[in-house]
């Protein structure tokens, strides 16, 4: 179902007490703003602060929990990772799947992120797919060809009903942590053209019907002409969702 929707990724950062600071002020600043509003909000702490950042969210508001990542199986001798059903367990509604950062770093390719996206939606998550070209990618015109190789590759296989579950997420790599910003007019024609993906894998119902959000160096200052372009459905935020006062700006910005 398409919404309105800022998703806050803290990334590997706060420790327990900077997690419960954070949370707190930004409940406190926006719930007056956000009760009855369209806007959903989802807060992706790390692993260790779900449950006590999922108790300080106000019950059946606009708050909603998410992950930054999951397995993709169920349980198992997989020493470290933590699974789908550990984190609905903790009152997770959505989890993160296919970072950038996760891509290169952990070396996750599409092929993965599939068996992730259906061990999310097993358990009953709502996947947040990440999909975003490096700036050479971009230089050298290949922007729409890389997209729709991760979303055919990582995307594409699940039933309409499983696609219901999920909001994608375009993240320009280049405009990960970096300040640059992507403009508003390469955001919309990056966001119709990945609209016009979902409606030729799917049907256009299905594609009108799902949020697609911006994230690469959106802040308070950018945010409101971001969301206001047509096929933009509100950010996925890094750095600003670490500041309460920029955090709950960006969620006032639709
Ligand atoms: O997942 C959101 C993140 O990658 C964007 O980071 O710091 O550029 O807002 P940032």
């Amino acid at each position: 179902m398409r919404k309105n929707m800022v998703a806050g990724n803290w990334k590997m950062n706060t420790t327990l007490p900077e997690a419960q600071a954070l949370i707190s002020e930004i409940v406190h600043m926006v719930q007056d703003e956000t009760t009855g509003s369209e806007v959903e909000v989802v807060v992706c702490p790390p692993f260790p602060f779900l449950l006590p950042v999922g108790k300080l969210l106000p019950e059946g508001g606009a708050f909603h929990l998410g992950a930054q990542n999951c397995h993709q199986k169920a349980s198992g001798a997989f020493t470290g990772e933590v699974s789908a059903a550990m984190l609905q367990s903790v009152g997770c509604e959505y989890v993160i799947l296919g970072h950038s950062e996760r891509r290169q770093y952990f070396r996750e390719d599409d092929e993965l992120l599939s068996q992730k996206l259906k061990a999310a939606l097993a358990a009953g998550l709502k996947p947040i797919f990440c999909v975003g070209e490096t700036l050479e990618t971009r230089e050298q015109g290949d922007t729409f060809k890389h997209l729709e190789k991760q979303l055919q590759d990582g995307l594409f296989h699940l039933s309409n009903e499983e696609f219901d579950k999920v909001t994608v997420a375009y993240e320009p790599i280049w405009a990960i942590g970096t300040g640059k910003t992507a403009t508003s007019e390469q955001a919309q024609e990056v966001h119709a053209f990945i609209r016009e993906q979902l409606a030729r894998a799917y049907d256009a119902k299905a594609a009108m019907a799902t949020s697609i959000l911006y994230g690469g160096s959106c802040n308070a200052q950018n945010a409101r002409e971001l969301f206001s372009q047509p096929d933009v459905d509100g950010g996925l935020i890094g750095g600003a969702a670490l500041k309460s006062r920029d955090f709950t700006d960006i969620i006032k910005s639709f």
